[in-house]
């Protein structure tokens, strides 16, 4: 691909580049007006997220029958992805890897930086832009914030850039995540996501997922927000600045039954323990933000329950059979929307749709 004139103008250093505020930072991870990397869920505007959704909507439809197949698996035969995991992951790797199969993207992997040469003494900085050597697409996870973001403003001041797409940034974003949710969203309610109350559940201080869903919602008419948390996890103000910033009603509470009657969507999410710094998280009790069989008498018939997963206790496994519990076929949707997102960045989307 070549280098852009929003990629190639003078940018500051590091240093001074990463503090901006993510609006400012946009053009720059962008090309012809397009998303380039993604790294952030305010990257995803309306026309682009319903773009992803018929392109999402599509490929499931056109690969169910095998000329489809092979048509789509033709698509991108000559691009090759680094999938670079440097923090556990099972749906978020996996999804990437088959939507990249789907569209005939040829992968390699590191899941564990200890296999790496940064063992040797590498920086971080330089892996990565050796890895961009061999492919045309980096998807990423790293436990460093900022360290994904850091990564696409390393590749886009090289001679020979390529897309980077996060696939989790520390406790920042998740921004496909989101993706995936709000196409969750789109298809519970067939394609109507405007005039809903979104619930989202538990460790919200420390949740990405949360974080980037909430960005989101600005592409919505008439959305209000329930956070449900334990006092010690509540949602970060940066996140409630935003919401006030863009006319969005929320509100903050610990009585989790008390919202389910009026509740949309309902988000649960695990405590994130892996955050700790002294096991602070030992010392909340985190039952009271379960979602249990006896709730389900407590929502709408048109409510959906969904869950980023991996799942622990908060939600009991009963619930899995209730039509309204929504969280497999979430995880499925995420393999379909990350490859919608492949297609469009590689610039093939409108051979899909
Ligand atoms: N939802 C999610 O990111 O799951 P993984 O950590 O398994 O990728």
């Amino acid at each position: 691909m070549q280098r852009t004139q929003e990629m190639t103008s003078v940018q500051p250093d590091w240093e001074k580049f990463y503090p901006r505020p993510i609006s400012e930072k946009i053009p720059f991870f962008s090309k012809d007006g397009r998303v380039y990397d993604c790294l952030f869920a305010q990257q995803l505007n309306r026309d682009l997220l319903t773009l992803l959704f018929r392109t999402a909507d599509r490929l499931r439809e056109v690969t169910q029958h095998k000329d489809g197949a092979d048509y789509v698996s033709g698509l991108l035969s000559d691009k090759r992805a680094m999938l670079y995991f440097a923090q556990p992951s099972t749906r978020t790797f996996m999804s990437f890897l088959n939507a990249a199969h789907i569209l005939g993207v040829k992968t390699s992997e590191i899941r564990d930086s200890s296999t790496s040469s940064e063992v040797k003494g590498e920086t971080p900085e330089d892996t990565v832009r050796t890895f961009s050597s061999y492919v045309d697409m980096i998807i990423m996870r790293h436990p460093t914030p900022g360290f994904v973001e850091k990564t696409a403003w390393l590749m886009n001041r090289t001679g020979r850039p390529v897309p980077i797409i996060s696939g989790g940034s520390g406790k920042d974003q998740h921004p496909t995540q989101a993706l995936l949710d709000v196409y969750t969203l789109y298809r519970s309610f067939n394609g109507d996501i405007d005039n809903k109350h979104i619930v989202m559940v538990g460790d919200l201080k420390r949740g990405r997922t949360v974080r980037s869903l909430s960005y989101l919602m600005k592409n919505y008419n008439k959305m209000s927000l329930s956070f449900v948390s334990p006092k010690e996890f509540k949602m970060e103000a940066d996140i409630l600045d935003f919401l006030k910033r863009h006319n969005i009603p929320y509100q903050e509470t610990e009585d989790f039954k008390g919202v389910l009657k009026t509740a949309d969507a309902i988000y649960m999410t695990r405590i994130q323990d892996e955050h700790d710094k002294a096991g602070e998280s030992k010392k909340v009790d985190y039952s009271p933000f379960y979602f249990r069989q006896e709730n389900l008498k407590d929502i709408k018939k048109t409510c959906v329950i969904l869950h980023p997963l991996p799942r622990r206790h908060e939600i009991e496994v009963s619930v899995d059979d209730d039509p309204r519990a929504v969280f497999w076929r979430q995880e499925r949707n995420g393999m379909w929307a990350r490859a919608a997102l492949m297609a469009y960045i590689f610039g093939v989307d409108g051979k899909i749709r």
